[in-house]
């Protein structure tokens, strides 16, 4: 397999966020209101130069091109990976129906270039059965990337099919059912239809290093395909393989918990299983209207908040920056204990990320108007308030103001610890090092600054729409491995 020294994914470093934006000093000296507004400024403007064909640090890249970082070389991650892309376009998407009109262009090519990506032939097969559409990366010209590579990777197609769902229903919010139909349907219907025939074979983790299933790529699925039904429907389409295959990805997807956490990786890979893999997971399956249910990993679920405790305290003791950080205390996050990639550092997603469940888990909170400890939560609340016991507490009481309080002060702290290493500049790369927290790896990492952008939206409260969590939770008593075999077709895009 490709070794590990070559994959990570794709984030992204600097090179050339605009200087046009606040380039002031942030380390150390800032509140963090003030970090998180300029940052964000930051991020976006970080995201859309790497985009082609007119983002400034990545020239050459075709239209709607999204490149994981201008580095070229150590590590050279000037390609489009479809998850990153993906990743990334539903933070466009969502800030677009925020409000912010100017993205829709940008958001246009991308769905322009995906029509063209999913029929380019490559080493993961072609789209006659739709292997070739669970490539992970390509040449940021639109060709095929023909490199040895951890292949396939499945969580692309599920993770571009809920992005283009997103947009998707916002056209159709504002009557654009015939556009839908012609120029996102058909991308999305292919992706669908892999998740549904190919989601019960193994594949490459999204850290393209573990052959196995993963429990990212199992939700992000699972996701999908219980939103790619409601979508077809409003279309007056259907996806048969969604309706048949989604609850049994949802029966999988149990397997992943071992009665005290989660095991990211189901593979012989000699891990402890404890990754950002779950905390990632829980992030991209967060539904606003959904209550805590354990079988979908709710961010605010009793097991999703002891996984979160289980994965930060794996990085307590192995990072010297997070020397003297306590349970309960905020630390630096990598992706797993066992790392060694670039020296096995903290990753600012990673960090991100953790600050971004214990959001969400607050707004769950704060909708059901109650926060539940159960036995199986207790030791995440009790790192942070001693006191803390089984219970169930409403928002008009004390106990509720005082847990969601530890928790949102928690989560900042996540925020704090990358405050503290992002360069002056406001540059996000991939990693910073687990000595001084240095930046280093791809600089200008993409995802990093897509990272930044949601984490700081959940903590203003700013929410995407449901993706139905509510009506899909309901686990089969008996578990089965399956398939749909789908139809694929070379989607085209007309005019907008
Ligand atoms: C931002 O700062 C980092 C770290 O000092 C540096 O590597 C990078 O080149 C700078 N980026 C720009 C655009 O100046
Ligand atoms: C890129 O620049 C060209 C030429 O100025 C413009 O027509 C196009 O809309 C731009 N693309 C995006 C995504 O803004
Ligand atoms: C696309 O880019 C690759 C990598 O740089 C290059 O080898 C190939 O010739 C390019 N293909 C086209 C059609 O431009
Ligand atoms: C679950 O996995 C974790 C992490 O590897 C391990 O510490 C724990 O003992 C396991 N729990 C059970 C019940 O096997
Ligand atoms: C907690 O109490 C609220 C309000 O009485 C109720 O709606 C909710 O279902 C309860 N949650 C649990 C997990 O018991
Ligand atoms: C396929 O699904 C079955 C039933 O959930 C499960 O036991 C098995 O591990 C799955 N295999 C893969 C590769 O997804």
């Amino acid at each position: 397999m490709v070794g590990s020294n070559i994959l990570t994914l794709a984030l992204l470093v600097p090179a050339a966020v605009s200087s046009a934006i606040h380039p002031g000093a942030h380390r150390r000296q800032s509140g963090l209101d003030g970090f998180v507004k300029s940052e964000s400024s930051i991020s976006l403007q970080g995201i859309l130069n790497n985009i082609g064909a007119n983002g400034s640090a990545v020239s050459g890249a075709s239209a709607g091109v999204v490149v994981a970082s201008p580095s070229k070389t150590n590590p050279d991650y000037f390609y489009s990976w479809t998850r990153d892309a993906a990743l990334t376009l539903k933070v466009l998407i969502d800030q677009f129906i925020a409000g912010d009109s100017s993205l829709e262009t940008v958001i246009q090519q991308y769905i322009s270039t995906q029509a063209k990506l999913q029929a380019v032939s490559n080493p993961s097969g072609d789209l006659s059965n739709g292997a070739g559409l669970g490539e992970p990366k390509f040449e940021t010209n639109v060709t095929a990337f023909t490199g040895d590579w951890g292949r396939p990777q499945r969580d692309g197609p599920a993770l571009r099919a809920t992005a283009l769902i997103a947009y998707g229903n916002h056209l159709l919010s504002s009557g654009k059912q015939s556009v839908v139909k012609s120029n996102i349907w058909p991308i999305v219907q292919n992706d669908l239809n892999y998740v549904a025939q190919y989601w019960n074979q193994t594949g490459f983790d999204l850290w393209e290093e573990v052959q196995g299933s993963s429990f990212f790529t199992i939700a992000a699925q699972h996701r999908a395909l219980v939103e790619g039904t409601a979508f077809a429907k409003s279309l007056g389409e259907s996806c048969d393989g969604c309706d048949s295959q989604a609850p049994q990805v949802l029966c999988f997807l149990q397997d992943f918990w071992n009665g005290t956490t989660v095991i990211s990786n189901l593979a012989n890979n000699g891990r402890s299983g404890l990754d950002v893999n779950s905390i990632l997971s829980s992030i991209q399956t967060f539904d606003p209207s959904a209550t805590c249910d354990d079988s979908t990993f709710q961010p605010c679920s009793a097991r999703a908040l002891l996984a979160h405790k289980a994965v930060v305290d794996s990085f307590r003791s192995i990072y010297k920056v997070n020397s003297g950080k306590e349970a309960g205390k905020a630390v630096a996050i990598g992706r797993y204990p066992e790392d060694t990639y670039q020296g096995g550092n903290p990753w600012y997603l990673a960090t991100l990320a953790a600050a971004e469940q214990l959001y969400d888990a607050l707004y769950q909170w704060k909708k059901q108007g109650s926060l539940a400890i159960t036995q199986t939560s207790l030791p995440f609340f009790q790192d942070l308030d001693s006191t803390a016991r089984v219970g169930n507490y409403t928002s008009s009481s004390s106990t509720y103001s005082s847990l969601t309080g530890a928790v949102q002060t928690y989560a900042d702290g996540f925020f704090s610890v990358v405050q503290q290493y992002t360069p002056s500049n406001g540059s996000l790369a991939e990693q910073f090092t687990r000595d001084d927290g240095t930046a280093i790896s791809a600089r200008d990492l993409t995802w990093s600054y897509a990272a930044f952008l949601t984490a700081s939206d959940r903590r203003s409260g700013t929410v995407p729409a449901s993706w139905g969590a509510s009506g899909a939770n309901q686990v089969p008593t008996q578990c089965q491995g399956s398939s749909a075999t789908g139809s694929y077709s070379t989607p085209t895009v007309g005019s907008w």
